[in-house]
């Protein structure tokens, strides 16, 4: 009998079993953050985005509705505009409205259901803008549906600071795709939060209402609910310290009490005060963030708020030889 024909059925949870497990028997442990956006965590996500404290995207969408001419101006008619880690799409509303005859809009996202309300509230917005949604991991190779009218040129969006999410190699070897999935003429506009008082980045992740630390304990419901895991949520407290020396966020998961947790028929123990990295998040200075497109093959061509702002929009190109 073939053993191939007998083969289990796939495993919707392998990745994340064995992300989990690695991550839990690293010293320090760690879980990758991507893990977050489950239909939930997007959720609490766009929550965070609308608390008092969380200047990150009122300040771009800002950014990005005064500079929008601008804007539209650098990247020019008939784009495909790729969007990674797409969420709600908000922002993308102000972006697609300014540019001229977009020919293709693809949504990037790793929550189905994000991706999902992204495209059912632009369709609205934009009835004649043809949607080639992708639901993918955007860390890994991306195959993007080609659209029927051929653009110009490809524009990746990358707002929201979610480039600072990534360790410095990481960040350079994902712009180092974006360049190649852009080809030679296209352009990446990516969203970077900037160095400034620590006071007010860190509240940015403590919100007062408690929103963020339900979307970093939502990891462990997930893990829970996905690997047949036993975390207890009132067990684990969020922490978020930014780090100075590092210029960074530093997000963790911290055991309140000694406990044993089993996950995927494993036993991890825990004493109080250890700590589960979750999450960097890097502030950064327009030096830092020039050097790590330089290394990625990549020039800034636009740059759309500074230190005043707290917040900017840097649109990328194609490194040119020097002459
Ligand atoms: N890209 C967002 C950021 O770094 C993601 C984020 C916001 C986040 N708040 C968070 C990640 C709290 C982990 C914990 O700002």
């Amino acid at each position: 009998m073939s053993v191939a024909a007998r083969a289990a059925p796939p495993d919707p949870h392998a990745a994340l079993r064995a992300d989990v497990l690695a991550g839990l028997a690293h010293r320090p442990q760690r879980l990758p953050s991507k893990y977050f956006y489950d239909a939930r965590g997007s959720a609490l996500f766009e929550a965070i985005t609308r608390q008092p404290e969380y200047y990150l995207t009122r300040v771009e969408r800002a950014l990005l509705a005064r500079h929008a001419g601008d804007i539209a101006a650098g990247v020019g008619p008939r784009a495909r505009v790729v969007e990674y880690g797409s969420g709600s799409g908000l922002k993308t509303e102000c972006l697609l409205g300014a540019l001229p005859e977009p020919v293709a809009y693809t949504p990037v996202e790793i929550s189905a259901a994000a991706l999902d309300a992204c495209v059912a509230r632009l369709r609205l917005r934009f009835p004649r803008l043809p949607m080639l949604p992708l639901c993918a991991d955007f860390t890994a190779p991306l195959a993007l549906p080609h659209p029927a009218t051929a653009a110009a040129r490809t524009l990746a969006f990358f707002p929201g600071s979610t480039l600072g999410n990534f360790e410095d190699a990481e960040a350079v070897a994902l712009l180092r795709a974006m360049a190649a999935t852009v080809g030679e003429d296209g352009l990446a506009l990516v969203g970077i939060d900037l160095v400034k008082d620590p006071a007010a980045i860190e509240a940015a992740y403590n919100d007062a209402a408690g929103v963020t630390a339900a979307f970093t304990l939502n990891l462990l419901a997930r893990i829970n609910r996905e690997l047949g895991a036993d975390f207890d949520l009132d067990g684990f407290a969020h922490r978020a310290r930014y780090v100075a020396a590092r210029e960074r966020i530093q997000t963790h998961l911290v055991s309140r009490r000694a406990q044993a947790v089993r996950v995927a028929g494993r036993r991890f123990a825990f004493s109080a005060g250890q700590a589960i990295l979750v999450e960097y998040s890097h502030k950064y200075r327009d030096a830092r963030f020039a050097a790590l497109a330089a290394a990625a093959g990549l020039e800034v061509a636009g740059a759309w708020g500074g230190e005043a702002d707290g917040f900017g929009l840097r649109l990328l190109r194609r490194r040119r030889a020097a002459d």
